[in-house]
């Protein structure tokens, strides 16, 4: 039997399988089809001070091999979700990340100190949402401002602080350097790519925002470059996700240099996607003779 657990920032995952932020809610749905405990670590829907409507619908759209979302930061606020919704998952024995972003660089902290005295286990700052017209894509676009961020939930936080990357940047190296010399304990990456659909007839965009994030199969292959660029540039800990939907891709994120994995959009076509990841990189571990599944990340052989 192949070992599954993995450590990421000190923190003991039973299995490198995460769920993605935005793409579980809080939990209760896929709650309904098995024991959330299955899970590695759930990253809740992502938390600001107050709470948010998110953006005006159409919101989503679907592409080939992905979707187009501009939900925007839909969730009851910090303080209801600790409130109504942590207990539910803390009821579970899994990893509770909570997912946050902030109007302003304050923000960030507040949200930090209540979650931490919360009881979650990990913290990722958002700071590479590309839907918020307030805030959030200038930070992870800028070294400084990632940094100044990065500092402050450093700063406010009793547990492990991981600074969630944007991809839409010229290089991400550049940005994941910058986190780390502020303190995160680790990254994650990557977040959507921004991009854009339009009806040809009615000559409107899709999507109410007319841009949104890509995410979904189509971007795998840019998750799993920026995952061996960032592996190599920073040595804090890489969560890496992006287009997984099947075993082999999160042992090419693992394999390019990712401690863990989340799946996101895939969890929308099939509930059980996270545990047919778990299963399925625990075969692929045992066919290679491996007796720990974290002997996966970083072990590519690059030409
Ligand atoms: C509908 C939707 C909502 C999302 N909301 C958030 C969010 O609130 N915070 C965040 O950091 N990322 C959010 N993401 C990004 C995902 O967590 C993930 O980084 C991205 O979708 C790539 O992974 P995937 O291709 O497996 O979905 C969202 C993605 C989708 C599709």
């Amino acid at each position: 039997m192949t070992d599954l657990t993995v450590t990421l920032a000190g923190m003991t995952l039973k299995n490198p399988v995460v769920v993605a932020s935005g793409t579980f809610g809080f939990g209760h749905e896929y709650g309904e089809f098995y024991d959330l405990s299955e899970l590695g670590g759930i990253c809740v829907k992502g938390l600001t001070p107050r709470r948010r409507e998110g953006n005006p619908a159409p919101r989503i759209a679907e592409t080939p091999m992905g979707i187009l979302n501009s939900v925007g930061l839909q969730n009851p606020g910090v303080d209801e979700f600790i409130r109504a919704e942590l207990p539910y998952l803390k009821q579970f024995d899994t990893r509770i990340i909570a997912n946050i972003s902030g109007d302003t660089p304050e923000e960030y902290g507040v949200m930090c100190e209540k979650l931490s005295a919360a009881g979650v286990d990990m913290i990722e700052v958002n700071i590479s949402c590309p839907n918020v017209k307030a805030g959030g894509l200038a930070y992870g676009t800028r070294p400084e401002l990632a940094a100044e961020v990065t500092g402050i939930a450093k700063a406010h936080s009793a547990v492990p602080v991981m600074v969630k990357l944007s991809p839409n940047v010229t290089d991400v190296t550049e940005i994941a350097r910058a986190v780390e010399g502020a303190g995160a304990d680790a990254v994650s990456l990557i977040n959507t790519l921004r991009g854009m659909r339009i009806d040809v007839n009615t000559r409107r965009p899709i999507l109410k925002q007319n841009t949104g994030g890509l995410s979904g199969p189509a971007v795998l292959p840019v998750a799993v470059r920026m995952v061996w660029e960032v592996s190599g540039a920073v040595q804090i800990p890489v969560l890496g996700m992006g287009g997984v939907a099947t075993a082999e891709d999160a042992a090419q994120l693992m394999l390019a240099g990712a401690s863990a994995v989340a799946v996101g959009t895939a969890c929308f076509a099939d509930p059980y996607a996270p545990l047919k990841v778990r299963d399925g990189l625990a075969a692929l571990a045992a066919r290679q003779g491996l007796e720990r599944v974290s002997q996966l990340t970083g072990a590519v052989r690059p030409w």
